[in-house]
């Protein structure tokens, strides 16, 4: 659906009429996408980030995160018991780690693929070589978020990184023939609904084949600690947007909508998502991987949070993906 900016930001806006806007993504999903849920299965890897993120609980700068690395035997063995329970698809992430150098980011990816899953690599920016050395080595989706489209803000939220360079990482990416997952934060300190509304226009112009729309919430041990954080409410005014505007991509309940509200992510499912990414990493890394506090899950196996999520699909009369759930044309 083509909207302008001012029509979205007007959308953003207006929470009074929200559930005309989340009633009218849920039908648009359900016409373009249907009623199939798909599960990624997510494997947090590696606390360790050369970036400082100014929002991020594993910044490089925040000397009270415990780090961890998991071993090419572990990161593969995590993968195969994801398969095993059923996921059809793997993410891979990690904060921007140079240890997972290309021959072993290779050598995980190859070892994975042999499960019979997609692979979503999401290790933030590497070269155009490494990209398509992933690529070459089975790699079928890539998800790295622009955050925010305002360039001002990203570089005060993001120092020593550049809005540019990340732009750029999603082309090649793009060009490489990946699906591309992109996104923001919604809530950010000094975003603006008008901002807000170029984010969303950006993505699709980018044309993504996954939108993740997240809210921010500030973590205790970073200098955002103080931030008010992003509303439940606006980030799923936000994703419903996202929905109209690309209405056949994938768009996942995401998990700080959960940490938010208990049915955060049933709520998202029934304004517009049809993607959900639980959790399959060892509880033990789980609890470091703190990008935010108030993570979900922490005390609940994989098997049981896939069962658990799978139960809440079907009692809204959803159903869990049978397939790789990649972006169908
Ligand atoms: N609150 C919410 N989301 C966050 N992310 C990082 N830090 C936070 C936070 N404090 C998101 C970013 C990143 C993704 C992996 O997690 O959007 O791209
Ligand atoms: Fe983990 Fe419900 S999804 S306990």
């Amino acid at each position: 659906m083509p909207l302008t900016k001012g029509e979205i930001a007007a959308l953003l806006k207006d929470e009074e009429h929200q559930q005309t806007l989340f009633d009218k993504a849920d039908l648009v999903r359900k016409q373009y996408v249907g009623d199939e849920v798909h599960l990624r299965g997510l494997i947090e890897f590696s606390n360790i980030c050369r970036n400082n993120c100014l929002y991020c609980g594993i910044r490089r700068g925040n000397a009270k995160a415990c780090r961890y690395r998991m071993s090419e035997e572990e990161i593969i063995e995590t993968a195969r018991r994801a398969a095993n329970l059923g996921f059809k698809t793997i993410v891979m992430q990690s904060g921007e780690d140079m240890y997972y150098d290309t021959n072993r980011m290779c050598r995980i990816i190859e070892a994975i693929k042999k499960f019979d899953v997609a692979v979503t690599l999401s290790i933030g920016e590497r070269t155009y070589a490494e990209y398509k050395a992933f690529r070459t080595a089975g790699a079928d989706r890539y998800l790295m978020r622009i955050e925010t489209t305002d360039k001002e803000l990203y570089h005060k939220l993001d120092p020593d990184m550049s809005w540019q360079h990340r732009y750029e990482c999603l082309l090649a990416i793009k060009e490489l023939g990946y699906e591309l997952g992109s996104g923001i934060m919604v809530g950010l300190p000094e975003q603006s609904v008008e901002s807000i509304a170029e984010d969303l226009l950006f993505l699709k112009d980018l044309g993504v084949d996954m939108a993740g729309i997240g809210p921010f919430i500030p973590h205790p041990e970073t200098p955002l600690a103080k931030e008010k954080g992003g509303t439940l409410n606006l980030a799923l005014r936000t994703m419903a947007v996202m929905r109209l505007l690309l209405p056949d991509i994938n768009i996942p309940a995401t998990t700080a909508m959960e940490s938010l509200a208990p049915d955060g992510r049933l709520q998202a499912l029934k304004a517009g998502a049809n993607v959900v990414m639980p959790n399959v990493t060892d509880r033990e890394y789980c609890k470091l991987y703190e990008l935010y506090p108030n993570k979900i899950c922490m005390n609940d196996t994989p098997a049981h949070c896939k069962s658990c999520i799978g139960l809440k699909i079907l009692s809204i009369g959803r159903t869990i993906g049978s397939g790789q759930g990649g972006h169908q044309y």
